[in-house]
């Protein structure tokens, strides 16, 4: 571990949050090494959204595991791209295991007026149905921490966190994950389709408006034109349709990080099935079904 984190004992039972008498100060320096979300606390009750957004019934977007937040600061600003469902655009909400992270970036959305962006402190993976998400159309995971499989509880997309977000998205609300670990975009994809609840798609259900091009983004040409962004290559056809460019254009920290090694990134959307075929499936029985119309 390094020295700016040393003070974190990951094994310490005190819930997340309570180290910020040490916190981390310099937020240019990542930490080093991933914290484990099973000694981070859950969120166990919703904020009011009300006073977080200035309409909470728009759309929603949820980026579990944002860092620093930067991505969806950059859509928030609508000023590269903006997402519209139905001509409505986006709230946006992060959920970061790091609080540090998580307090410097609402201040940074509070200084920059962005009144449809929020962040959170805790562990995603037990939280999603207590944090009562209106309208939520959109779940992006992008590079969760690779977790080896010893250790595989500490994951993000588990056969639980699948199903709560299956009962959390709106109709035809989608998931997108993406990761440079083969195996675990492997792992991540087995879990979404053991679960029945999702089936692959390659189109966005929401618009993404070019409001003008992105001046920090890598010209597309030179990111994708490799063989190795083909979305199937030869002999992988029981493989998922693997995005071949980033849908949203703009990418987070770890994409750019990645597209500037020409490190392969694998890419997937999901679209929540219908209620009727995630009922047959039987998820929870009746009061599954009643409480999700
Ligand atoms: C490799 S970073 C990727 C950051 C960002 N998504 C990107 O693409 O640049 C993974 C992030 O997910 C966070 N994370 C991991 N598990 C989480 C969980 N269960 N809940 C919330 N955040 C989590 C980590 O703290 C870390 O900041």
């Amino acid at each position: 571990m390094c020295s700016l984190h040393a003070h974190v004992n990951l094994n310490d039972a005190t819930p997340a949050g309570d180290f910020t008498s040490k916190r981390k100060t310099n937020m240019a320096r990542p930490p080093k090494y991933m914290l484990n979300p099973l000694g981070v606390a859950s969120l166990e009750a919703a904020p009011d959204w009300g006073s977080l957004y200035d309409d909470p019934t728009r759309p929603l977007l949820l980026d579990i595991g944002c860092a620093k937040g930067q991505w969806l600061r950059q859509l928030a600003a609508e000023n590269i791209v903006r997402l519209e469902k139905d001509g409505r655009p986006f709230n946006y909400c992060g959920v970061e295991l790091y609080e540090p992270l998580v307090l410097a970036a609402n201040e940074q959305a509070k200084a920059l007026g962005h009144r449809n962006l929020h962040y959170l402190a805790g562990n995603a993976v037990p939280s999603l149905r207590a944090l009562q998400l209106l309208n939520l159309q959109t779940v992006c995971i992008q590079f969760p921490d690779p977790w080896s499989a010893k250790k595989r509880d500490r994951r993000v997309v588990t056969p639980e966190f699948v199903k709560s977000m299956a009962e959390v998205l709106a109709p035809g609300g989608q998931v997108y994950v993406c990761s440079d670990v083969k195996p675990l975009a492997d792992d991540m994809h087995a879990t979404m389709m053991a679960s029945e609840m999702f089936s692959v798609t390659e189109e966005l259900s929401c618009e993404v408006i070019h409001v003008r091009d992105d001046p920090t983004a890598l010209d597309e040409q030179d990111c994708f034109s490799s063989p190795t962004y083909v979305s199937v290559a030869e002999g992988e056809d029981k493989e998922p349709a693997w995005l071949p460019n980033r849908p949203f254009i703009l990418g987070t920290e770890r994409d750019l990080v990645c597209e500037q090694k020409w490190r392969r990134i694998w890419r997937v959307l999901y679209t929540r099935l219908p209620l009727g075929d995630l009922h047959d499936k039987s998820v929870d029985g009746w009061w599954w079904w009643i409480t999700n119309p």
